[in-house]
């Protein structure tokens, strides 16, 4: 489904700052995998995504998605295929737009029409029967304007946006790091919901470890542009933040610099 191979990115190449951020990195994700990503700051987590979106061109390597290669693919037209939620609840959707609005656009990627975002009936139907789903009354709301929700019912809308079309993979980079964790629970169920319901390739960013190891069925640890460990079956289901922590001292020089990582064991 997913393939990448021996990708590469340095930024700033040939200056002092010069920084390789993905080192030489490999995977392979099967159909329908779940695979959660923790790492220290700064370990390339983020930038893995924006590579496999197309944010920028990787300087070696290539990356596969669903039997196209896209390694060479604009961004714009990756995004066609690939559904992406960040952290920050402000991204991803239109504030001056309405729910229906914002929906209609993200699903006018599936007709041949051009965006359009002026719901039909049949769409305005389906928009309210998905939102209606999720138990947070958004479907009452849909001629609210975006900016007006709260950040989790905008990441709420976000997904909803990122799946109304089926996409071939959902990266999800900490999206529910800037929520209470009442409503960051609440936004996790509705992932949960999501993926499984359509069966969807996902890869999820979290700092928060129980979360990692006990979501989907895949964890891995990056470092320095790497994967350092790709655990899975009776090893992961036996992991502990404890073990994963002394798996990582182990196994290089760094210091694990991630605070929110340590501090939100219990979250
Ligand atoms: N556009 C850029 N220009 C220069 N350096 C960059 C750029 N984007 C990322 N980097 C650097 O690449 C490295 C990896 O950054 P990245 O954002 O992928 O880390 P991360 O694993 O997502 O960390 P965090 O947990 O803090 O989000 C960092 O050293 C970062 O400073
Ligand atoms: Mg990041």
């Amino acid at each position: 489904m997913l393939d990448l191979r021996n990708i590469v990115k340095v930024f700033d190449p040939g200056t002092v700052i010069a920084h390789t951020a993905l080192d030489h990195l490999s995977l392979h994700l099967d159909e329908g995998e779940f695979v959660t990503i923790v790492g220290s700051n700064g370990a390339g987590k983020s930038t893995l995504f924006n590579a496999i979106c197309g944010t920028f061109l990787v300087d070696n390597g290539s990356i596969e998605l669903d039997g196209i290669n896209m390694t060479m693919m604009p961004e714009h037209r990756r995004a066609l295929r690939i559904g992406r939620v960040f952290q920050d609840p402000m991204r991803g959707t239109a504030p001056n737009m309405t729910i229906e609005e914002n929906l209609s656009l993200a699903h006018s990627r599936s007709t041949a029409h051009p965006l359009s975002f002026a719901p039909s009936r049949k769409q305005r139907e389906l928009f309210r029967d998905r939102l209606a789903q999720f138990g947070m009354q958004l479907e009452d709301r849909m001629k609210t304007k975006v900016g007006l929700l709260s950040g989790g019912q905008r990441q709420v809308v976000t997904l909803l946006m990122c799946t109304i079309v089926t996409p071939k993979l959902l990266l999800l980079d900490e999206h529910t790091a800037a929520l209470d964790p009442a409503t960051a629970a609440k936004v996790m169920e509705i992932t949960k919901q999501l993926v499984s319901e359509h069966h969807l390739t996902t890869m999820m960013i979290t700092h928060n470890m129980s979360a990692a190891l006990t979501t989907g069925t895949r964890t891995l640890m990056m470092d320095e542009g790497k994967i350092l460990f790709d655990i899975t079956g009776k090893e992961r289901e036996d992991m502990t933040l404890e073990r994963l922590l002394t798996m990582y001292s182990n196994s290089t020089s760094q210091v694990f610099d991630n605070d929110r990582m340590l501090f939100s064991k219990n979250r």
